[in-house]
């Protein structure tokens, strides 16, 4: 299915992002793994960056070869994390990798952004995520501050806002064939889970109650493949729940239907 491609995976040492790696491969695709930490069993050719550094990130471009044909963007920091890291990883990296990257890209690539269910409120956070468009490395310990983002907070509006950049972004390379989607997972079992169930207390018991199982890398990995194979050409600026039915559950309870 993706035979000929070349794809960029960040996050690719853990998690979602390792498993996406791994699928990928098996599709056909020539893998280059990107993340701050060596994967394990890496999974084609390794660049380490840190993409919550401008610099690390100037660099990864400047090495990475042109002509790729898919950028999975899924490293992320859980809301264990202080709050400006997540927002410079989550959000502001993600984006500025993503832009400075586009130039090197195939006409017709595709961008996948790993944003979360935890993002789903993003209308309610208009004024904050409006606020955040041009953020930039050096100004998000003002940012969180001045918009009192705390650890738990920074989370979902790094979420919230890369669902937003994504829509936005729907036409924006349209003229070289070049798309952007985001995929929404519900909580997946990977090493930070746990973080998630710290942060977010009852309202992570009361999820799991709801839910039939956590998802699974394996959940996640095969829409992330399909979003990137020729097949899902006119899914443009889409976010995809993959979250076992959680959204629908929300918007169902809030809407007042069964
Ligand atoms: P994970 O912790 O297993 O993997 C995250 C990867 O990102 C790690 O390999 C880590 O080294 C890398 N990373 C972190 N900071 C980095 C930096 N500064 N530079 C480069 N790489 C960095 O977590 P998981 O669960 O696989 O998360 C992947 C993505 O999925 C994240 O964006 C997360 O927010 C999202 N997600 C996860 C959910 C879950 O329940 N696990 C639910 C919804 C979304």
């Amino acid at each position: 299915m993706l035979q000929g491609k070349t794809i960029v995976v960040t996050g690719a040492a853990s998690g979602i992002g390792a498993a996406s790696a791994a699928l990928l491969a098996a599709c056909g695709a020539d893998v280059i793994s990107v993340d701050i930490n060596e994967p394990d069993r890496p999974v084609g050719r390794f660049f380490r960056a840190d993409l919550s550094d401008k610099s690390s990130i100037d660099e990864l471009v400047a090495a990475l070869p042109a002509g790729a044909n898919g950028l999975a963007n899924i490293a992320g920091l859980p809301p264990t994390r202080p709050a400006e890291a997540v927002v410079k990883v989550n959000l502001v990296g993600l984006k500025y990798l993503t832009t400075q990257l586009v130039p090197k890209l195939s006409d017709g690539a595709s961008v996948v952004n790993l944003a979360s269910l935890a993002g789903l409120g993003w209308a309610d956070a208009k004024d904050v995520v409006m606020a955040s468009s041009d953020l930039g490395f050096d100004d998000v310990a003002a940012f969180c501050r001045g918009h009192k983002i705390s650890e738990a907070r920074s989370y979902f509006f790094s979420k919230e806002a890369l669902i937003v950049w994504t829509m936005q972004n729907r036409w924006t390379w349209r003229a070289r064939g070049i798309r952007m989607n985001s995929i929404s997972p519900g909580p997946v079992d990977t090493p930070i889970l746990k973080d998630f169930i710290e942060t977010l207390g009852a309202r992570a018991e009361e999820d799991m109650k709801t839910m039939d199982r956590p998802g699974t890398p394996a959940d996640i990995a095969p829409v992330i493949a399909f979003l990137m194979s020729d097949g899902s050409a006119w899914i443009r600026g889409t976010n995809l729940p993959v979250d076992g039915g959680m959204f629908s559950n929300v918007l169902c309870s809030t809407h007042g239907f069964n």
